[in-house]
């Protein structure tokens, strides 16, 4: 599994309307943009990806919501659709631990840090001032690796303090500062050419590397 997980800063943490996602709702259009560019291809999904985001707005912050792409079901990539699979887990009486809310889609509360605790991989920070991913060794099947991204906020000082608190780097994915969803379609590129390469070496196929 490719674990993902963004940082809502803003991002309600009860019910919304499906209207006003960017404003009421607290970017959370960034986060709906994120789980589809993380989980779909064309005429199919991203089943070894699983996408964390972290709701830290009001009124019960902080709530973590996971899309597994092994199993998701009812999810379409329009923002809208990721929308109203994030408001009905929000209508849960949320716990300590997780709970499926729909086929795929599960909530718990939970703030950045009980996440990546649980998750406990070696994390990859995105990261505008980070090291060019295309100079970089990844290993082969990402199994290993947590990847992080902020919003529009990016990540606090405290976020990043939690950060180094594990095995991590910091990684940018190109010169420019460019939307989190746009950054999440770039990375898995990368991967699945890496991971193309790796696959392909020994016959001497394609070089995507
Ligand atoms: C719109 S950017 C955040 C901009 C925010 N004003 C800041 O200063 O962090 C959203 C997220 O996308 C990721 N990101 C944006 N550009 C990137 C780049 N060139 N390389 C790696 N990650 C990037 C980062 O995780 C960032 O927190």
């Amino acid at each position: 599994m490719k674990e993902i997980v963004i940082i809502g800063h803003k991002a309600a943490t009860a019910p919304f309307s499906l209207n006003d996602l960017p404003g009421a709702a607290g970017r959370m259009d960034i986060l709906c943009r994120c789980v589809s560019s993380a989980l779909f291809l064309s005429h199919d999904l991203r089943r070894d990806v699983r996408v964390h985001i972290i709701l830290k707005g009001p009124p019960d912050e902080p709530k973590a919501i996971r899309f597994d792409g092994s199993s998701i079901r009812y999810l379409s990539p329009d923002e809208r659709s990721s929308a109203s699979l994030i408001k009905k887990a929000l209508e849960k009486n949320v716990r300590n631990f997780w709970m499926e809310s729909t086929p795929g889609v599960s909530i718990r509360k939970g703030d950045f840090g009980n996440i990546l605790h649980e998750i406990n991989k070696k994390v990859i920070y995105l990261c505008e001032g980070g090291e060019d991913i295309r100079g970089k060794r990844l290993a082969g099947t990402f199994d290993d690796t947590v990847f992080v991204l902020g919003d529009h906020l990016g990540l606090t000082g405290d976020e990043e303090k939690t950060i180094e608190e594990y095995e991590h780097e910091i990684v940018s994915i190109g010169p420019l500062s460019l939307h989190a969803d746009h950054c999440i379609v770039l990375l898995l590129n990368e991967l699945d050419r890496k991971e193309y390469l790796n696959r392909n070496v020994q016959s001497g196929e394609d070089d995507y590397s």
